[in-house]
């Protein structure tokens, strides 16, 4: 147990004490690292009665590479359970136990395969074209923004595209689907110890109920028109389908036909579990994505050295020509460039090792004991366990210089100081029940990367008092969402990029 147990507090007091050393809006993930520094075997209990079950924070490869293999198994406590499920209107993929939650992932893995991707790629380039515009209007404004607004409108048409099959033009108009999701987002609760505001405040019930019918209204109606599409469409039209939603569908009207039952009308209960799931797509696929692209611009855009290398190999890669459209056709042409960019990848791995946008979190249970780097086993039964990537992610004890971005770790051979150690970075973690977008996550950030790194120049732009974590305003912030967002929405000036 950490120290300064109290009989009475637990470990309350002595969370709150590093809690107040960082700023007051500062993601948790910054408290458990400095709270995790005495364990340096990598596992500990902290107790926060009465608030929660005590949790085991894991903050070693050891144990997380031996709780990936309980991954799927392992439910989320209700406390987590309860408002994801109140967030998409019933169960999705996130929550549901591991019998329910295998038959969706099943049947939505196929979408992500890289060959369905590769195919998407030029869809993303082109929603990240758009943003390329909205960027160019922000030059000739010559306005400080907030980025991450921005941002997670470009992520939400690139979730949309691959869960509907559609672009949802929320880049150029307001559509209503995200604008629930966001406003559903603000209105969930995880703990109301952290978020008091949005836990008692009485008009909660009422928002996240109005939410919940304009999802089951505006994401319903997609759904009905999408299968009338998939019934009326021809086989070889099916063949073509491979977003989340038109996928889903037709796999219920093959099923029904085996089965013998009716294809013509959609069954309530899988017409309402589909919503629940293009939710938590929508949910799971958005901020976390803003987040990053966000928090890579501004690791670029601090370190001068590090962003020319980044365009050289662009250049390299790209040609010299930095137009849109140029980079479009080439993206059309021949998709596999966007694997000969290990720079660039480099650059991505890094932001998310400093900046991992959530954690992870599971119930114990008497069969699992977790190991520490010393051997000695845990016990999780009746015990939360929290895997806090952004503690794991900056351990001095994986990690050389760990609150320094250093994209050269991701270079760096075997024998090499800085060569990463296996399971030490898992952003999106890993076991079967990893994080089913990270490969269409991994394709956007590089197109973003590509499309307006050579273009744009950016600079921070925060006030001169604004707080700091480790000397950085730019820092991951606790946010009524799901994961965490730059801290104030990332403010920055932007400008036409002055290169030699
Ligand atoms: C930088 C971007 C992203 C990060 C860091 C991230 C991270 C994660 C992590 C850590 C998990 C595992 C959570 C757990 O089980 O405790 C997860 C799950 C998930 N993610 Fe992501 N994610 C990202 C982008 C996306 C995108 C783009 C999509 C959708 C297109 C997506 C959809 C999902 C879904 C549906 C799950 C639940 C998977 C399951 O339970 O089988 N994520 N993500």
């Amino acid at each position: 147990m950490p120290v300064n147990h109290s009989f009475l507090w637990g470990h309350l007091q002595n969370l709150g004490e590093i809690q107040r050393s960082f700023p007051a809006t500062a993601g948790i993930g910054y408290t458990v690292t400095e709270l995790a520094k005495p364990f340096t075997n990598g596992l500990f209990y902290i107790d926060t009665w009465p608030f929660s079950d005590p949790m085991l924070v894991v903050n070693t490869p050891t144990a997380a590479n031996a709780l990936q293999k309980y991954s799927s198994a392992l439910l989320k406590p209700d406390d987590v359970n309860g408002p994801l499920n109140t967030l998409c209107a019933g169960s999705s993929m996130m929550t549901m136990p591991e019998d329910q939650w295998k038959q969706w992932r099943l049947l939505f893995n196929p979408s992500f395969s890289i060959t369905y991707l590769t195919e998407l790629a030029p869809t993303v380039a082109n929603e990240v074209s758009i943003f390329c515009e909205k960027l160019r209007d922000i030059v000739k404004k010559g306005k400080r923004i907030e980025l991450e607004p921005l941002a997670s409108r470009l992520t939400i048409d690139v979730v949309g595209r691959i869960s509907f099959g559609e672009s949802m033009n929320h880049q150029r108009n307001d559509n209503p689907i995200a604008a629930t999701v966001r406003s559903q987002a603000m209105w969930i609760s995880f703990n109301s110890v952290v978020e008091p505001w949005t836990t008692l405040n009485p008009r909660r019930p009422f928002m996240n109920w109005y939410n919940n019918r304009l999802f089951k209204k505006y994401i319903g109606a997609v759904v009905d028109r999408r299968f009338a599409e998939v019934r009326a469409s021809s086989i070889s039209e099916k063949a073509k389908t491979k977003a989340l939603l038109p996928k889903a569908l037709e796999h219920y009207i093959s099923n029904a036909r085996t089965n013998g039952s009716s294809p013509d009308h959609l069954d309530p209960g899988f017409k309402s579990s589909l919503i629940s799931n293009m939710i938590i797509f929508m949910v799971a696929g958005h901020e976390t994505s803003s987040t990053t692209i966000c928090m890579c611009i501004h690791s670029l855009a601090t370190n001068p050295e590090y962003l020319a290398r980044l365009r050289a190999e662009h250049d390299a890669v790209f040609g010299t020509d930095i137009s849109t459209s140029h980079i479009m056709s080439m993206v059309q042409q021949e998709p596999e460039r966007l694997n000969k960019l290990p720079y660039t990848l480099a650059v991505i791995k890094e932001t998310l090792r400093l900046y991992p946008p959530v954690a992870g979190i599971r119930s114990g249970t008497p069969d699992v004991n977790l190991p520490d780097d010393s051997g000695k086993l845990f016990p999780t039964a009746g015990i939360k366990i929290w895997t806090v990537h952004a503690a794991l992610h900056r351990n001095e004890k994986y990690w050389p210089e760990p609150n320094t971005f250093i994209p050269d770790r991701w270079l760096a051979k075997e024998g090499d100081r800085l060569h990463p150690i296996k399971g030490a970075w898992r952003p999106f973690e890993h076991g079967s029940r990893n994080c089913i977008g990270q490969a269409l996550a991994l394709i956007e950030l590089k197109l973003v990367l590509i499309m307006i790194m050579r273009e744009f120049d950016f600079e921070p732009a925060y006030a001169e008092d604004d707080s700091e974590v480790f000397g950085n305003k730019a820092f991951l912030a606790g946010n009524q969402g799901v994961g965490e967002v730059p801290y104030k929405g990332y403010p920055v000036r932007v400008k036409t990029a002055n290169r030699p």
